[in-house]
């Protein structure tokens, strides 16, 4: 797959590196893309080289202590050599672009193989933030290049236009000559939909799937409106060319605004929770590449408060990994993760400070609704969204008792407005910071203090300004 560099781009994971693999697709590979079940993780972030476990040499008692300083210092550095290869083998900032380690998203991947590939459908790929979309689309991206196809891949922001989202690509696709020269002359002005579809249907000589990531962060409903036509458009007329649109949402309205007659030709691919065995595989590759182990209740509480997010289970992996390390130890126990999640915990609410300080207050003025909220959590880590309806549904099936099910549901769901938004049809809501769900159920499970919580500078502001216009 290629990767565009569109220069205006600010992705948020950094993901510009360029060519990734251009295989083009032979009989034989087409043989072989089948996608088995269960393979072994390769991870693509080797632990570095430097340390090893080795069994310490045999020194002989009458040998003199070697006193240089290089040998005096020589201890620290496998420690800190250590620590990057903990760093690098749970990586949370960089998305997988090897199918050998992608975890748990085979059937997601042979769906959008059949979908795309072989059905010709343009594609939606949609889920929480840190679900694992970019992974996703980026090994379909290479296994739609084995099959034959060329696939592009680029990033929006949130000022494209519609020009901006296509320009990139138009160097980039397969055309004959004339096709470039055609695609030179009208890159001399704004991309218009209709004339953008023609080229694209008469000029393009390769079946060729261009890749939009971070779409949900576009912004003009104009843009969304104009791409949606481009893909009514193509479908119409038997492009070569399908469209890949890539985004935080919890279901298809929330990237775009799909005609009824286009929804047909559209295949949605959420991206959802991580079976639970499979993000315990993750972990433990990702630990063996740092050269650790876990012991079993370990690897349960990890892959327990991930949740099925396989950035949440690479990031309490690190943070425990790194307790394991500061201990001189190679083997991860469970209080090495109890204590790597309250550090996971207390790095996430320096970042999110109000989100934080809401959930602490609620936490413990929530009385009796607080499993409720916890189960708030839970509903929103794998549903996408959560709603008075789900809560009671669910309140009923998982928490058991009857109606005061809805007593605390109503609660909880007016306690964590201020972290909800709207999902586009305004029946379901989500957390503003999808991947705070997780940090909440962290918060529910430790003890009620018994002091209220510190109010921050922000709320003693607000507390102050009580009374004024209303507030
Ligand atoms: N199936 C998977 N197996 C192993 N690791 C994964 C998998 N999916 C995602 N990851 C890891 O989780 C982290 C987040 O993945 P990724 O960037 O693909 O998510 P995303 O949904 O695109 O995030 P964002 O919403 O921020 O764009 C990365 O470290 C990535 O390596
Ligand atoms: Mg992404």
């Amino acid at each position: 797959m290629t990767a565009i560099d569109q220069g205006f781009m600010s992705p948020r994971t950094g993901l510009l590196d360029r060519v990734l693999n251009l295989t083009r697709g032979s009989a034989e590979k087409r043989a072989d893309r089948a996608i088995p079940d269960s393979v072994p993780l390769h991870l693509d972030v080797p632990a570095l080289p430097g340390f090893r476990q080795d069994a310490p040499t045999e020194r002989p008692a009458d040998e003199p202590r070697p006193l240089s300083i290089s040998a005096m210092t020589a201890p620290i550095k496998p420690i800190s050599l250590r620590r990057d290869s903990i760093y690098a083998a749970f990586n949370t900032a960089m998305p997988v672009t090897d199918r050998h380690g992608l975890a748990g998203r085979n059937s997601e991947l042979e769906k959008l193989v059949e979908a795309i590939v072989v059905q010709r459908k343009h594609a939606v790929i949609f889920g929480t933030r840190g679900s694992g979309k970019t992974s996703l689309a980026r090994v379909f991206g290479d296994l739609a290049d084995e099959a034959g196809c060329v696939a592009l891949y680029a990033s929006a922001n949130g000022e494209a236009d519609f020009d901006s989202l296509f320009r990139p690509f138009l160097t980039e696709l397969p055309m004959s000559s004339t096709g470039q020269e055609r695609a030179r002359k009208m890159m001399s002005e704004p991309l218009d939909v209709s004339r953008l579809s023609a080229l694209l249907v008469e000029e393009v000589r390769e079946r060729s799937i261009l890749i939009i990531d971070e779409y949900d962060r576009v912004q003009s409903d104009t843009a969304k409106q104009e791409v949606a036509t481009l893909l009514k458009l193509l479908t119409d007329i038997h492009s070569p060319v399908q469209v890949v649109l890539v985004g935080i949402a919890s279901d298809i309205d929330g990237l775009i605004a799909a005609h009824p007659s286009l929804r047909r030709h559209l295949a949605s691919q959420r991206v959802t929770a991580i079976p639970k065995p499979e993000l315990e595989r993750l972990l433990l590759a990702c630990a063996a590449n740092a050269r650790l182990s876990i012991d079993e209740d370990a690897l349960d509480m990890l892959a327990s408060a991930a949740m099925g997010s396989p950035y949440h289970a690479r990031l309490f992996g690190m943070s425990s990994a790194l307790v394991t390390e500061v201990g001189l130890r190679d083997r991860m126990t469970l209080g090495d993760v109890e204590e790597g999640l309250v550090s996971a915990l207390h790095d996430w609410s320096d970042m999110s400070t109000a989100t934080h300080a809401l959930f602490q207050r609620i936490l413990w003025e929530a009385g009796s609704s607080r499993r409720m909220i916890a189960l708030a959590a839970v509903v929103a880590s794998q549903m996408s969204a959560i709603s008075y309806e789900r809560l009671v549904k669910l309140g009923h099936e998982v928490l058991g008792g009857g109606s005061i099910n809805e007593a605390q549901a109503r609660d909880a769901m007016t306690r964590l407005a201020p972290a909800l938004v709207a999902t586009p049809n305004g029946e379901l809501w989500m957390f503003e910071d999808t991947l705070a769900p997780q940090f909440l159920l962290l918060m529910a499970k430790q003890p009620v203090p018994a002091a209220p919580p510190v109010q921050t500078p922000a709320e003693e502001m607000r507390a102050l300004l009580k009374g004024v216009d209303g507030l």
